[in-house]
């Protein structure tokens, strides 16, 4: 359902400013003219349920975003099962009652395209959530996500809350996680590249057969949905945010590599799984509610590398 809802002057809560997609809203709600309130981890630790409720019953957040969560990539997923649901769990539970309370005028919660069941139909629609298996890597994460989803829902459905959920792609940008281990593809692959460079490395070795079709969305572009939704939807149903374009990784490294600038050879490891053949977002109904992605892979991931080097505290070579 279209609706129209006014940000301007409205106290707007970011939660997790200081992440990738948090960052993101900052920068384009600076164009919203709205008052931005955030609370950093130290002042307040969005799993404890009493300090929660205390700075929302101080802050009085009227709208809020909520893109604080534990994340990471595979192996960080499947290693730290036992933080990755009880952290989104209780960051979930604990934001999502305490902005009921509080009388905040709208809230959305972001889940992902990964919580989708593991074989659903490509590309990837909205109502196939909870229509099979979850990827058994990230089963706790998407766990805890969907629990998110359905506080969403049942607080709209029993309260008439104006809450919204939304469902974005694989993301990358600036403040990425770039950690060796638990970073995601994007950052992965930045990173390896650009280390392959300076030490002027004759290959590099990308995990599985480089065909399986990935979907990426610039961040920015993710920030700018995200506001355009919470002007103009409010329903029930979720949204997906994606470019609907996919490519396969090993396309997607050869644009990696040319944007880093590494010229060496480009190896794949079959050993290595592939995971699901491909994942694609179906975003006809973000589509129909006026917004696509601008922003290009190729701009996309030049933009990304300057800040890798700046957020690294690295002159670009
Ligand atoms: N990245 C993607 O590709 C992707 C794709 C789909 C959906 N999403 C969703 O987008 C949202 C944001 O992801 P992101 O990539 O921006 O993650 P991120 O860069 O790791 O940022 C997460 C933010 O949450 C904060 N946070 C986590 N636990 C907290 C806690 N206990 N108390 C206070 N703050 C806490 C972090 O604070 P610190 O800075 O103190 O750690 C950080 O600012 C998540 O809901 C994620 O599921 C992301």
């Amino acid at each position: 359902m279209a609706s129209s809802f006014d940000l301007a002057g409205k106290r707007v809560f970011v939660a997790g400013h200081r992440g990738m997609v948090g960052g993101a809203l900052v920068r384009r709600l600076a164009r919203e003219g709205v008052e931005l309130v955030t609370a950093s981890r130290s002042e307040v630790d969005l799993r404890d349920q009493a300090a929660v409720f205390a700075w929302f019953a101080s802050a009085k957040p009227q709208v809020v975003f909520l893109a604080a969560a534990k994340v990471g990539g595979i192996v960080a997923n499947n290693t730290l099962r036992a933080e990755f649901i009880y952290d989104n769990i209780a960051i979930a539970t604990n934001l999502i009652h305490a902005s009921h309370v509080n009388g905040a005028e709208k809230l959305m919660f972001l889940g992902s395209s990964c919580i989708y069941p593991k074989l659903a139909a490509q590309p990837l629609r909205e109502d196939s959530m909870l229509t099979g298996p979850l990827e058994p890597t990230n089963e706790p994460y998407a766990i805890a996500k969907i629990a998110g989803i359905k506080m969403v829902e049942a607080y709209r459905s029993q309260y008439g809350a104006d809450f919204i959920n939304v469902m974005p792609t694989n993301l990358y940008g600036p403040g990425d996680n770039y950690h060796p281990e638990y970073s995601h593809v994007v950052a992965a692959l930045i990173r390896r590249f650009h280390e392959a460079k300076l030490a002027d490395a004759p290959e590099v070795v990308v995990w599985g057969t480089g065909t399986p079709r990935r979907e990426f969305l610039y961040v920015d572009d993710m920030a700018d949905a995200c506001v355009h939704l919470m002007k103009t939807y409010s329903d029930h149903e979720l949204v997906n945010i994606g470019t609907g374009e996919d490519i396969t990784i090993a396309d997607f490294a050869r644009v990696v590599a040319a944007a880093v600038g590494y010229q060496g050879r480009i190896g794949f490891d079959p050993s290595r799984p592939d995971g699901t053949p491909r994942k694609l977002l179906d975003v006809s109904r973000l589509a129909k509610l006026g917004w696509r992605a601008t922003t290009s892979l190729e701009d996309g991931i030049a933009r990304a590398y300057r800040a890798f080097l700046q957020e690294t505290g690295q002159a670009a070579a």
